[in-house]
This record gives C-alpha cells, sequence and structure tokens, in this order.
C-alpha cells in the first residue's frame, strides 16, 4: 500500500526569532506543497528519491552518520518500522513546489508531510500526533525549533503561535496576496538562530526590550489583520523588519529588495530565518502586479494563504 500526505509551506508574517525566545509569532501556510509517498519494501533499506538527490541506506545507521537532508525521513521511517515490528525496508518519494534554504518552510513541510505518509503505511494518525512526529523529526537537524513552522505546516491558515503555549488560529480568513522574492542566497537556520542566541547574550536589555516592542508590534498586528486594515499590518511589517535589522539578520540584497518591494506593497519584511532567503510583501488585488512588476529582476511568485494545512491521501 502507497500511503501519502501533503503539506504546505509557510509564511512568518510577524515575530521570527524572537518566538524562538518566548515572543507570540503570526504565520500562515501558503499554497505551495511537498508531498511525500511511502510504502514497505521487502529489502531491509531505506530509499528516499527526491529532486535534491536520491538515498539508500540499511536502517541501523546512527542518525547522525546520516546525510541531514535525509535525517528526518530516516528518523520517522525507522523508528516506524521499529514500533511496528514491521520486517521491512521503507521506500519514499518526496515531491516539492517549495524552493529548499530560504525560510518558506521546506523543512518542515517536509517533517510534516513524512510524519503523515510514513506512520500512515501503518495507521492513521490525528494531527496532534503527526504535529509531535514532525517537530521531533525536525530536531534531528535543528534541535532548538520553536515548533512554530511544523504546526502552521500542519494545521493551515494564518495563527498565533507561542513557545510551550502552543498555536490559537486567526478565525477571519484574510484575502491579501503575498509576493515573495527569493535573494537565492541559502542560509542555516540553524546557524542564523546561534548568531541570535550571541547578539542576545551580549546585549541582554537591548534584546529584552526589543521583545518587548515585539510583543506590543504583535497585539496591533492581530488587530489590524481582525480589522482588514492593510495599511496598518504593512506599517507594523515595516517596524518589525527595522528589529530584524537590529539582531543583524538583514544584509545589503534583502535590503535592497525590501526597498524596492516597499514601493508599491503595503510593506515588506524577512520571513524565517533570514541572512538570505526570502522576503514577502503584503498587497491585495489592487497592488499585486504592480509589486510583481517591481521585483521584476528577482526570482519571485505570489501566495495565498492555505486553509487546509496537512493533506492525506
Ligand atoms: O527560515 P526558516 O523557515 O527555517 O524559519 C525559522 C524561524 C525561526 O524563528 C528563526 C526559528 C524557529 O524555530 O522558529
Amino acid at each position: 500500500m502507497i500511503s501519502k500526505a501533503s503539506a504546505p509551506g509557510k509564511v512568518i508574517l510577524f515575530g521570527e526569532h524572537f518566538v524562538v525566545h518566548g515572543v507570540k509569532a503570526i504565520l500562515c501556510a501558503i499554497d505551495k506543497r511537498i508531498t511525500v509517498s511511502a510504502q514497505q519494501i521487502p529489502e531491509n533499506k531505506i530509499s528516499i528519491k527526491s529532486n535534491i538527490g536520491n538515498f539508500e541506506n540499511e536502517p541501523t545507521k546512527p542518525i547522525e552518520e546520516i546525510q541531514s537532508e535525509f535525517r528526518p525521513f530516516y528518523y520517522l521511517a525507522t523508528k516506524m518500522i521499529q514500533e511496528n515490528n514491521a520486517n521491512s525496508g521503507m521506500e519514499i518519494s518526496i515531491i516539492s513546489e517549495i524552493p529548499q534554504g530560504v525560510g518558506l518552510g521546506s523543512s518542515s513541510a517536509c517533517c510534516v508531510a513524512a510524519a503523515a505518509a510514513i506512520s500512515g503505511v501503518f495507521s492513521k494518525k490525528s494531527k496532534d500526533k503527526i504535529l509531535q512526529l514532525a517537530i521531533e523529526a525536525e530536531k534531528t537537524i535543528f534541535p532548538n525549533t520553536s515548533g512554530a513552522d511544523c504546526t502552521v505546516c500542519t494545521f493551515g491558515g494564518i495563527m498565533e503561535y507561542k513557545k510551550n503555549e502552543g498555536h490559537s488560529k486567526i478565525q477571519s480568513e484574510p484575502k491579501f496576496h503575498l509576493v515573495i522574492a527569493n535573494s537565492k542566497i541559502e542560509h542555516s537556520t540553524k546557524e542564523v538562530v546561534s548568531a541570535v542566541q550571541d547578539f542576545k547574550e551580549k546585549n541582554e536589555l537591548e534584546f529584552s526590550n526589543l521583545c518587548n516592542e515585539e510583543e506590543k508590534l504583535i497585539e496591533d498586528a492581530l488587530s489590524c489583520i481582525k480589522n482588514n486594515d492593510w495599511s496598518g499590518i504593512g506599517l507594523d511589517i515595516k517596524k518589525n523588519q527595522e528589529f530584524l535589522e537590529l539582531i543583524g539578520i538583514s544584509n545589503e540584497k534583502l535590503r535592497k529588495m525590501i526597498e524596492v518591494a516597499n514601493n508599491s506593497s503595503y510593506g515588506s519584511k524577512i520571513t524565517g530565518a533570514g541572512g538570505g532567503g526570502c522576503i514577502f510583501a503584503l498587497t491585495d488585488e489592487t497592488n499585486l502586479q504592480s509589486t510583481m512588476d517591481d521585483l521584476k529582476e528577482y526570482e519571485c511568485f505570489s501566495a495565498k494563504i492555505d486553509y487546509k494545512g496537512l493533506d492525506t491521501f
């Protein structure tokens, strides 16, 4: 039996990095997906096929010896085979519409879709259980994850998220469009998060003040979202970008892209770890095309909120 699942990528609208240190974040899932298929095979091996490469190994290796991009899949496959006392290997294939390593949640979407597809070979599990498995799998590559990305990729929609408290969906369904532009500079979330930790240790008071400012900004943004106040959200996005500049996760190219995107959109900022990766700009029907035109020298696309989240079939 082939078990299949797909999960959406995500954009962090507000609060990346600060969320790792206990501040609330606002995230939304986007209509770009990763699909994972899994099936048992008689050979005693884990085999993975994806557009970033193929992998094959026996299911008995220590996880640290597995190449990081394949680790979550290997972790989930060996865990499920053991838990189900299955005398088999597993074949996994991955098809992705989400660019990798640029802050759009490709690794979290992979973990969520893989957790559902791989566990689904044996039995169907609840979304809460899948999320727990996905976060365990993500921790094999990024132990300090706040869990925010996997949560939004599982449940979809637009939500508030707080580490240790979990998520709460924003019930209004805002109809904005995001224009996402890729700097083509890959980043390592683990390295950028650790650079922010260094910044925090060296600038304790400044970091704590920024966390307080971010909290206030997010409360304002939540009320703007509920009122469909795009201009208000845009101003908050610009303010959040100033905070990200202060903690040192921006660079010349990202600043240039944001300046261009601010021309016609309501507001623009980095999404995700930064240091490279993507920026997004908030638009509606009136300025979607002009923002796409302004950003045409970069690889860019428009995205809407995905309300479905994890899908199994
Ligand atoms: O760049 P991404 O998609 O890996 O997003 C990371 C978001 C952080 O807030 C920087 C880390 C986290 O675990 O929330």
